[in-house]
């Protein structure tokens, strides 16, 4: 069976985008692949975050990952800090990046451009610790967002180098982007990337948002003056955007709905991909309260931890070697 890892980083409260763009395919994928499915709280600290806020995220993080169908039966589960491979085996790949490459990253690009001041040398380092992620249990496939797929290049070249150096060690891992979904807008500025960390909480809707909040938000979606229920993302991106919502939480083809509002007006489309929202996080979040009432969580990660581990560790064991790190 090909394996399948991915992550997500607890930097914030999970968004819609994190759901249609990532967890609803690790569920799918959960089915037919050997899935390893991970919390990214290395990555959080690349970026200053409260400890408590840390933790409120993480446990989050993991609940929602059970509530949206992640089985712990068919995925294995874990948090990367309790594994220290992930750390080891992201430093030797940092030691074999090069500046130049690390540079080109569109996310340190993107805040280098911006001026932004305090960046940190982790946020630099980030791709190749996200390659070691990966690399550490030799995924064939790493299902992300559009955003992601330049971080899963670097890594199949930081593979292919360090194969080449080494001698073959890891294998080279494919990024999965799904046609639908891969990147979902803000509602209020429907060019932008919906995201954790937007300023104007009215365009991104957060998986723990009330319902009845998310649905006020689909309605007040910034679209445009055409009139016509289609998908063109270059004139209306707005109307695109609530179709791909609609689309990936209903599973009916874009078609089929354009199809449905051929001669009606944005308003009564809103309103059901308002409705849609309303229903699907009402069903999530009440899932989500029996969980973290449960107590499951802890349970699922000490074990996925363990399963997790049992690979990681043979795999760092093998590249220490390669490096010259073992004595004896
Ligand atoms: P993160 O936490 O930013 O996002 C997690 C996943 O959600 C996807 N995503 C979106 N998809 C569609 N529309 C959006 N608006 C949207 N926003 C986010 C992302 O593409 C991603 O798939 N670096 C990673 C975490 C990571 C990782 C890894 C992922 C660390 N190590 C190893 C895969 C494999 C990140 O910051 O994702």
């Amino acid at each position: 069976m090909k394996r399948m890892l991915s992550g997500i980083k607890p930097t914030g409260r999970l968004t819609l985008g994190n759901y249609i763009g990532a967890i609803r395919n690790f569920v799918a994928y959960q089915e037919d692949y050997d899935m390893y499915v991970f919390i990214a709280n290395l990555h959080a600290i690349t970026v200053p975050i409260e400890r408590a806020e840390l933790k409120q995220n993480t446990k989050d993080l993991i609940a929602l990952y059970l509530a949206c169908g992640l089985d712990p039966k068919k995925a294995t589960i874990f948090l990367q800090s309790d594994l220290h491979e992930h750390a080891e085996l992201g430093w030797i790949l940092t030691c074999n990046s090069y500046v130049g490459e690390l540079q080109r990253m569109t996310q340190y690009k993107d805040k280098t451009a911006k001026g932004e001041t305090g960046i940190t040398a982790g946020l630099f380092t980030y791709p190749s610790l996200m390659a070691a992620d990966i690399l550490l249990y030799d995924a064939d496939y790493v299902p992300v967002g559009v955003d992601q797929k330049q971080h899963v290049e670097l890594t199949r070249d930081l593979a292919e180098r360090f194969n080449h150096r080494y001698g073959d060690t890891f294998t080279v891992p494919e990024p999965l982007v799904a046609k639908v979904g891969a990147k979902v807008y803000s509602l209020q500025d429907p060019r932008k990337k919906m995201s954790k960390s937007e300023d104007n909480p009215k365009g991104t809707i957060d998986l723990l948002d009330e319902p009845s909040v998310a649905r006020k938000k689909i309605m007040s979606a910034v679209t445009d003056s055409i009139g016509i229920i289609q998908y063109d993302s270059e004139q209306q991106p707005g109307i695109s955007n609530l179709l791909t919502i609609l689309s990936s939480l209903n599973n009916e083809a874009i078609e089929d709905i354009v199809a449905r509002y051929a001669g009606k007006g944005y308003g009564e489309f809103k309103k059901e991909v308002g409705e849609c929202v309303y229903q699907f996080l009402t069903q999530l979040q009440s899932k989500y309260k029996e969980i973290i009432a449960s107590g499951m969580v802890e349970k699922v990660i000490t074990e996925g931890n363990d399963k997790a581990r049992q690979i990681a560790h043979k795999k760092i064991m093998k590249v220490k070697k390669k490096v010259g790190f073992q004595l004896f």
